[in-house]
């Protein structure tokens, strides 16, 4: 195989931070450049393991500014790109819509040019491979799944900007002929989630005794899956799918919001060894986040069954694995929540 060169965006990130280290381990004959701007949400520490490998490098650059985007590109010719970067939470897209344009329409349009520019209308040898959420379908009511053939509704700034670039990315598909490829995936939880989302704010709050908040009654419902088969999934789908293909990425656990809670709090009084049901004390109903979308659920019967794809761990597990990697590393915590990671971090967080 010949060496390929994968820009990957957002690899500062959650689920980047994920695909980076699979890439880098599992290829050693690829070159692995990480995007990323580092925003509030990239964190160079998720990376440590294999900041120092010989196919890894970082590239601090904005997806907003499009010359720059473009000189990169022309400099790293790569054969392929997995764009993960983007503005991610629900919350803030609601207090920022623009942002969300920004650097989800926009960042991923400049990406979209510059591949287009770099690659010179020869597809047959890249591959720009985007990386969607589930959120783009809008809610479901009490039954069905989403599927590949599910409209597209989305009701939240954030899931409004990600349908807006995945129909970008088929238009250049569509248009001009490029090698794309889209994957909406479900809720993620798992190691270096950053402590804005429900499952690593409320493990925060749990072991530092502040409440957690719920948004309404707590009834609405999230698909989970562990972040490691997202990236196994973005593996799978990025060696195998054929052009102008979408898939959906999602392991059939359905959990309502104080469902999930209650679970965790009974796993954080036994590894802190507190009383059963101290920290379900902890529970606070709070405003009903806008819009709030009420159920989402994946049908992953396409990646299954034509690429062979499974989800390889239990929640209980998988959640009971989470708890123990943010209370075994606390200095990654510390850092993110007192700001010492970046100083940038100071202006974005504090107004949570
Ligand atoms: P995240 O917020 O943890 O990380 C986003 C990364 O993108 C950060 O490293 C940040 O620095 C970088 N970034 C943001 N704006 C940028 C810009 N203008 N230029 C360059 N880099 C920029 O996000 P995440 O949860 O890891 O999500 C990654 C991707 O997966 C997103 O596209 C998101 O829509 C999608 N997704 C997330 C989930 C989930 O559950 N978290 C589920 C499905 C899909
Ligand atoms: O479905 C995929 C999406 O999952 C991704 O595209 C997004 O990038 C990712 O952030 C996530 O979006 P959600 O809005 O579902 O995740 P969040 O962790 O913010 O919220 C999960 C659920 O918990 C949701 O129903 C809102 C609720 N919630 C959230 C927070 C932060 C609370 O009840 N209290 C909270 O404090």
């Amino acid at each position: 195989m010949n060496k390929k060169k994968i820009i990957i965006t957002g690899g500062a990130g959650f689920i980047g931070s994920h695909v980076i280290r699979r890439f880098v381990n599992q290829y050693p004959d690829y070159q692995i450049v990480n995007l990323d701007a580092l925003t509030y949400a990239g964190n160079l520490e998720n990376l440590e393991d294999v900041e120092s490998k010989e196919n890894y490098k970082f590239i601090k650059a904005d997806i907003r500014d499009a010359e720059l985007i473009e000189s990169i590109f022309e400099t790293e010719q790569p054969d392929a790109v997995i764009h993960l970067a983007a503005e991610s939470h629900v919350d803030r897209s609601i207090k920022d819509p623009l942002a969300f344009v920004q650097t989800n329409v926009i960042g991923t349009v400049n990406l979209l040019n510059a591949a287009k520019k770099t690659w010179k209308s020869d597809y047959s040898k890249y591959r720009f491979y985007h990386v969607s959420t589930d959120e783009v379908y809008g809610a479901l009511g009490e039954t069905g799944f989403f599927t590949e053939e599910t409209a597209y509704n989305p009701h939240s700034p954030y899931s409004a900007s990600k349908a807006s670039s995945d129909h970008f990315v088929r238009a250049y598909h569509d248009t001009y002929g490029m090698d794309t490829v889209v994957s909406n995936c479900s809720n993620n939880y798992g190691a270096n989630h950053f402590p804005e989302k429900l499952i690593p704010l409320s493990i925060n709050n749990i072991k530092n005794n502040k409440s957690i908040p719920i948004y309404g009654k707590g009834l609405n419902v999230r698909d989970w899956l562990w972040v490691e088969d997202h990236a196994r999934a973005i593996d799978v789908i990025f060696h195998n799918a054929k052009t102008g293909t979408t898939y959906n990425i999602g392991g059939h656990n359905e959990w309502t919001n104080i469902d999930l809670i209650k679970l965790l709090c009974k796993i954080m009084d036994k590894k802190l060894d507190r009383e059963p049901g101290t920290s379900e004390k902890l529970i606070t109903y709070v405003e009903d986040r806008a819009g709030h979308d009420l159920r989402y659920a994946i049908d992953p019967n396409k990646l299954q069954n034509e690429l062979g794809w499974k989800p390889s761990l239990q929640f209980e597990e998988g959640l009971e694995k989470t708890v123990d990697w943010y209370l075994a590393n606390e200095k990654w915590l510390n850092n993110v929540t007192s700001g010492n990671y970046q100083q940038y971090y100071e202006l974005q967080y504090k107004d949570k």
